[in-house]
């Protein structure tokens, strides 16, 4: 029983619950607070439009992983002002889950 709960836990990131565990945890560490998935604003960029901008380009998940540790500024407008902070308290595996979540989001089309 212990063992079969322990072998849960370990997969459920990479499995069927990859979508909600990543929802659960950008709503947990306030990314949703500022981000929305799919209303972009001047100041900070959707979910949607940040997988649009990155996808295809094969140094996005290192290039967002650094910026979500570290912050950052002036990619998306806002006069620069705009500003993203720092996730030092994030572990690599929360950031690559959070990476994946985001670039793997579709634009809703418009209606
Ligand atoms: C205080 C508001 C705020 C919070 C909280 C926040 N962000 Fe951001 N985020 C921003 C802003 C503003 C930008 C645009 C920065 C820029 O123009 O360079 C941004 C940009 C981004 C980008 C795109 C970076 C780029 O260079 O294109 C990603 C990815 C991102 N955020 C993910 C996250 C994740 C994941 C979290 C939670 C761990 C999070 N954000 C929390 C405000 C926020």
């Amino acid at each position: 029983m212990f063992r079969s709960v322990l072998f849960c836990l370990c997969l459920s990131p990479l499995g069927l619950f990859a979508q909600t565990d990543a929802t659960a945890l950008a709503k947990e560490k306030a990314c949703l607070g500022c981000h929305s998935i799919d209303q972009h604003t001047m100041s900070v960029p959707s979910y949607q439009k940040i997988a649009e901008k990155y996808r295809g380009d094969p140094t996005a998940v290192e290039y967002l992983s650094e910026k979500i540790r570290n912050g950052g500024k002036g990619v998306w407008g806002g006069g620069g002002r705009s500003l993203m902070p720092a996730f030092l308290n994030l572990s690599q595996s929360e950031i690559r889950l959070l990476v994946d979540w985001i670039l793997s989001m579709k634009e809703t089309p418009a209606q």
